[in-house]
């Protein structure tokens, strides 16, 4: 379904309220700084989108470099204006956005690949989900890591909608259906403007919800050597306070998001 906004303000309103790239490569590379003693160099940004996070990680260091690898050319060509378009004259010689798709070989390996924001639930069996953990694998250095996060916890599969505002802007995330049995589920962005006009499906996704046990599992089986599970810490106020630490029991909160780190 076609959005009615204007592709400036779909992007924008999308980035204001689903990403944090700052903060998503401070975690990268601190992480694998405690992993391995040194911060990484090539980051793979699977399902980048408009690569906001391989834009921030070249801005981290004069010697990064970024691959940003997304299927279509729209998120990249908004990517460019937003993002790619602000950096300086090296950094841009350091980042490049890779038309294509997250299940082609490619020819140089990273340090980091991530695939942010839920995006490789696309995958929706385990064999498929094996073998682009498998490509993963492939595309990483002797220390590589591979970082993806997801999302779970009862309220994930309830048919609801939640709701939170960003300045004048009303951000929805609503869960449009739950299938128990295969774990299949449909989810939608809506927001409303600050004159009250709202604008439904501005993004809709087709997703199996994986759990952080069986990912953990197919990691594994992927040649991965171990994997590590990040869980938040408590605000004390019912909520997460944007802290990740490794983890191996996790309190049974309504609704939760996590990280994991695949080592290879
Ligand atoms: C949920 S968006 C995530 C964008 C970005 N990573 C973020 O954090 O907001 C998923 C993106 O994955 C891309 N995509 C879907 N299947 C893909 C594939 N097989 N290979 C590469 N990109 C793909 C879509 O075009 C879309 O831009």
């Amino acid at each position: 379904m076609k959005s009615d906004l204007d592709l400036k303000t779909k992007y924008d309103w999308y980035e204001r309220a689903v990403q944090n790239p700052e903060s998503e490569v401070d975690f990268m590379r601190t992480w694998f700084k405690k992993l391995h003693g040194r911060f990484p160099l090539v980051l793979r940004e699977d399902f980048c989108g408009t690569g906001a996070i391989s834009c921030q990680w070249v801005r981290k260091s004069a010697e990064a470099t970024a691959i940003g690898v997304d299927l279509d050319p729209e998120p990249i060509a908004m990517g460019k204006e937003r993002h790619w378009s602000k950096l300086s004259p090296t950094a841009k010689k350091r980042m490049t956005y890779l038309e294509g798709n997250v299940l082609e070989k490619h020819k140089f390996t990273a340090d980091v690949i991530c695939a942010f924001n839920f995006s490789y639930f696309i995958f929706k069996t385990r064999p498929q989900l094996l073998s682009y953990f498998k490509k993963v694998r492939q595309g990483l250095g002797k220390q590589g890591v591979f970082f993806l996060d997801l999302f779970g916890g009862p309220e994930s599969q309830k048919i609801v909608t939640d709701k939170r505002k960003i300045g004048g802007l009303t951000y929805y995330w609503e869960c449009q259906s739950f299938n128990p049995i295969t774990a299949e589920c449909t989810f939608a962005i809506h927001f409303r403007d600050a004159k009250g006009k709202k604008h439904e499906n501005v993004f809709t996704y087709d997703w199996r919800l994986w759990t952080i046990a069986e990912l953990r599992e197919i990691l594994t089986e992927a040649g991965f050597s171990r994997s590590i599970a990040f869980w938040e810490g408590d605000d004390e106020k019912g909520g997460g306070d944007g802290n990740y630490t490794p983890s191996e029991i996790g309190e049974n909160c309504d609704a939760w998001v996590s990280y994991i780190a695949g080592l290879v």
